[in-house]
């Protein structure tokens, strides 16, 4: 377990609840903070303290002594940029700022939907590397983009060491068949949250956070850096789910799937 204290973010959240049971079971030391109330049972060495992203002072306080911060907290989905803005883009600056403070590494939830209007690869070899483009499918997918490049400067600039994790679908199984692509199974975020936080040296790297599919639509990233690599696959639900499509040509045409149709208005 790491040697001091991880403060968790968004720990009242679905990935929150996972990380907080499974870290604590490996005896890690957590600081769970979310808005809503931490729902579970208080695992063993966790304290919990509701609040705010945007009270920037009392993030600084939650990371008083922490080695490292989670950041899982914040808006998950789209949502209208004034409702994004505040937790996902102040929010981010608060945790930024509290690392720095703390000279501690952060893991950020970043997502597939930061570069969602990437075309689907018809092949292997036309899957995408990390150093793509943005290409943000909403305000959601944007403000990740945000938080990707907030810990490029921190690095650069303070040398605050980030992991961002550019999540694909993090469920307990595939329910269609765009996951057999980005499912990223439960225990392989646990053990990416792990390697993020224990690994000696980090500098500022990113990460397709998927499984092992064979049908991922994502290349070559920063993993080796941290020593992680996932074990499942999303490939043996493909008879259960690889009939489960959209049927609306956006969808089924760009990485981000569903994101990339909300408000879509483009005619050409
Ligand atoms: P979630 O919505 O279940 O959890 C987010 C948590 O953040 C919630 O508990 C919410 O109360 C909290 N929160 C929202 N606004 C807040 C504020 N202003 N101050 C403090 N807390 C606030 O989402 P989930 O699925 O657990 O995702 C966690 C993170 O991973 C999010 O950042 C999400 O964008 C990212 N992610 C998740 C994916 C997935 O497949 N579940 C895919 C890609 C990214």
């Amino acid at each position: 377990a790491p040697a001091k204290p991880v403060l968790l973010t968004g720990a009242s959240g679905n990935l929150g609840r996972v990380l907080a049971r499974e870290l604590a079971a490996r005896g890690w030391t957590l600081r769970l903070t979310d808005l809503a109330p931490f729902p579970d049972p208080l695992p063993e060495r966790a304290v919990f303290e509701r609040m705010d992203l945007a009270d920037g002072i009392g993030l600084l306080r939650q990371a008083e002594g922490c080695g490292a911060i989670l950041h899982f907290g914040g808006v998950s989905v789209e949502q209208p940029f004034g409702t994004v803005l505040g937790p996902n883009i102040q929010g981010l600056y608060h945790v930024y700022e509290a690392a720095r403070r703390e000279k501690a590494r952060v893991l950020f939830a970043s997502s597939n939907h930061s570069i969602g209007f990437h075309e689907r690869p018809g092949q292997a070899n036309e899957r995408i590397d990390v150093d793509c483009a943005f290409r943000p499918d909403g305000y959601y997918g944007l403000s990740k983009a945000y938080g990707e490049l907030m810990g490029r400067l921190y690095w650069d600039k303070h040398g605050v060491e980030n992991v961002n994790i550019r999540i694909g679908s993090c469920f307990p199984e595939p329910t269609e068949a765009r996951m057999l692509s980005t499912w990223l199974s439960y225990a392989d975020l646990v053990r990416l949250v792990d390697c993020a936080v224990t690994a000696p040296r980090s500098g500022h790297c990113v990460i397709w956070a998927c499984s092992d599919n064979p049908a991922s639509f994502w290349g070559r990233d920063h993993r080796d850096r941290i020593g992680w690599q996932p074990q499942d696959s999303a490939e043996a639900w493909r008879a259960k789910v690889g009939h489960i499509t959209s049927g609306n040509p956006v969808i089924e045409r760009y990485q981000g799937g569903g994101y990339t149709a909300i408000g879509y208005s483009r005619q050409t």
